[in-house]
């Protein structure tokens, strides 16, 4: 395994925790159209496009094919509401520990990436302070498909100047996982995905990962 010279970081899930606030607005969207949803139905979300999240929550829909037209503002009905939620975020929403862990990592000369599915990452960035520590944003406005295909990662990597084998990414979903895997980088789980047999290393918690860079590194 080559050096480790970068880190590519999920945002949901991993830096902050917004996937109540997903919930709450797929939710109201759901039961202004009378479509059964719940936090199962959530959880296959994550690390999912808007419009694919979309088109899972539709699956329980039972009425009228529904236009292009109609699915876009339902998407952005969501987002509208999602977006207010996310307002309501602050600096305090990002532990000490975070922050800590990130600036520790620049200091031993790692570059660091964002690697999200989302079009609101640098709102939600702006919103906790913490949009500094990271060398380069990939988000979901520089893709086209979204995890588990590697793009989001492969862009961060990019965007760093470095190639995938450069790179580790720290990711929750077992989609995030397959997608850093399949694009030729370090899996390093966190949270759920640590469960997942793919991943490469393990995090109990988020600052473990200085002693996981010094091993990659040695
Ligand atoms: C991901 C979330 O980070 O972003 C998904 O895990 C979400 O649940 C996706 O659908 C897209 O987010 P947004 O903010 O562009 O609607
Ligand atoms: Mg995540």
């Amino acid at each position: 395994m080559s050096k480790v010279k970068g880190l590519i970081f999920d945002l949901d899930g991993v830096i902050v925790f917004t996937d109540k606030f997903h919930y709450q607005a797929w939710k109201k969207m759901a039961d202004g159209m009378g479509i059964y949803f719940d936090e199962e139905i959530n959880n296959r979300l994550r690390g999912v496009s808007r419009m694919d999240s979309l088109e899972i929550i539709l699956e329980r829909y039972e009425g009228e094919p529904l236009s292009q037209e109609k699915k876009d503002a339902l998407a952005a009905e969501k987002n509208e509401t999602y977006r207010e939620l996310l307002k309501t975020m602050t600096p305090a929403d990002v532990s000490q520990e975070v922050r800590d862990t990130l600036a520790k990592l620049r200091e031993m000369g790692i570059k660091i990436s964002l690697g999200s599915s989302s079009k609101n990452a640098k709102f939600i960035l702006e919103r906790v302070d913490l949009l500094d520590a990271f060398d380069a944003i990939s988000d979901g406005t520089n893709i086209t498909k979204s995890k588990p295909d590697p793009e989001v990662f492969l862009k961060g990597a990019e965007f760093l100047g470095l190639t995938p084998a450069d790179c580790g990414v720290v990711e929750d979903a077992y989609a995030g996982i397959d997608a850093a895997k399949d694009g030729g980088m370090i899996g390093i789980a966190i949270g759920d995905a640590c469960s997942y047999d793919r991943a490469d290393y393990r995090l109990n918690t988020f600052s473990d990962l200085i002693q996981v860079v010094k091993e990659i590194n040695q």
